[in-house]
């Protein structure tokens, strides 16, 4: 046998540079991940058990019965999706667009681009409509919309972290229903934070993430499905083109039968069973008052020290406020000062609102009064460090 060659990555002179894994402290108050809530760290750091183990099917029917709460569905195929966010807005997409099907996308922001991209990848027949990143849109246009393009699916955000805007969704589900067309609801930044009522609002499909509502870290996305997207998965006429999401064989493993798909990131499964019983403990209303309660007492803080918000009140989220920043201030300095000298995070404006607004967000586990004051005293002593012009006051 020859003698390997080994890459000389990690050889003796060099492996003292790496130390045991160490990552900073940090408040994560920006559009996300949020900070994992410490009984969800204890559940993630549990040795794991085969993904076939008794004990590991009885926690992924605890994970189902408690997702469905968080939901407000009955729906049976209701399951964490392996991967974050994306995972299951993809499959959300692959499994339910067959070539050349309408979808109509209500695009307000970032995230909604990337419903238009994914749908397209899958060849789907693509229209979309299209606000102002910091407006929704009214329940009379998206009627309109839906009668005259008669799509397969209507597609639409209902928490866009990029523009800071909360879609109302009461009625869309009977405009659906009644032009024979599936309700699809990203609800990333809501699910386990906002008013969400998955069956009541006749939402067909929706996905989640964990790193948000949940106070989970990412790596999940949960998924439900009612019986009306039943039927048309089992109506496909052609294979779901994405094997790791082909909701058919997920089913055969978060259905009745737990047959082998993919190996289950049992920790992360750990670690969501117990960011949902936090919430169920809790109570969901008690958990969406938390949340708007805690908005509102930041939107009030931030305009009495002179801060203008980007979203009128009407449709602004409780879990994502985009913050204008002032014209005569440094917004990348103080972001970076807050991370640097504080531990703490806001993000950035994203796409068409980069440079012109923060993102501040205040999910799950962080939803609380502490982390709002600390938030606000430090808008109040520091920000007047960034300001370009020594006199200005904002
Ligand atoms: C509204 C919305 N949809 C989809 C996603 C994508 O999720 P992920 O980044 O977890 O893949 C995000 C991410 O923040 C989001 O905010």
């Amino acid at each position: 046998m020859t003698e390997a060659k080994l890459i000389p990555a990690l050889n003796k002179e060099n492996l003292s540079h790496f130390s045991k894994t160490y990552v900073p402290s940090r408040l994560l108050l920006g559009p996300g991940p949020s900070n994992a809530h410490p009984e969800v760290l204890d559940a993630l750091s549990l040795n794991p058990i085969g993904h076939l183990d008794e004990a590991y099917i009885s926690l992924m029917s605890d994970v189902q019965q408690l997702l469905r709460y968080t939901w407000q569905c009955n729906n049976r195929l209701t399951l964490p999706m392996s991967g974050t966010g994306s995972a299951a807005m993809e499959a959300s997409i692959a499994n339910f667009i067959e070539e050349g099907e309408k979808i109509l996308i209500a695009k307000k922001g970032y995230f909604g681009d990337r419903l238009v991209d994914m749908a397209t990848r899958y060849k789907a027949q693509v229209s979309f409509i299209e606000k102002p990143w910091g407006e929704a849109f009214t329940y009379e246009e998206i009627k309109y919309e839906i009668e005259t393009k008669k799509p397969a699916i209507f597609a639409i955000v209902h928490a866009e972290t990029s523009s800071g805007v909360l879609q109302p969704l009461d009625g869309i589900g009977d405009i659906c229903r009644k032009n024979n067309c599936l309700f699809l609801v990203d609800a990333v930044t809501s699910l386990g934070a906002l008013e969400l009522l998955i069956d009541e609002w006749k939402i067909d499909l929706a996905y989640s993430c964990s790193q948000k509502g949940l106070s989970c870290p990412p790596g999940l996305s949960p998924f439900t499905m009612n019986k009306r997207a039943e039927e048309k998965l089992s109506s496909r006429k052609t294979k779901v083109p994405n094997w790791y999401l082909d909701l058919s064989l997920l089913n055969k493993y978060w259905g009745s039968d737990r047959i082998y798909h993919h190996t289950a990131p049992v920790n992360m499964n750990f670690a969501i069973r117990e960011g949902l019983r936090l919430i169920a403990n809790e109570g969901l209303e008690n958990v969406w008052k938390r949340h708007n309660t805690n908005a509102k007492k930041l939107w009030k803080g931030l305009e009495s020290l002179g801060m203008e918000l980007h979203v009128s009140e009407d449709y602004r989220l409780p879990t994502l406020t985009t913050v204008k920043i002032p014209p005569a201030v440094d917004g990348d300095g103080f972001k970076n000062h807050l991370l640097r000298n504080f531990g703490i995070e806001i993000g950035n404006g994203l796409g068409e609102l980069s440079g012109k607004v923060w993102r501040v967000g205040l999910m799950g586990f962080n939803s609380c009064e502490e982390n709002v004051d600390r938030l606000l005293n430090l808008f109040d002593t520091e920000l007047k460090k960034f300001s370009i012009f020594e006199s200005s006051t904002f």
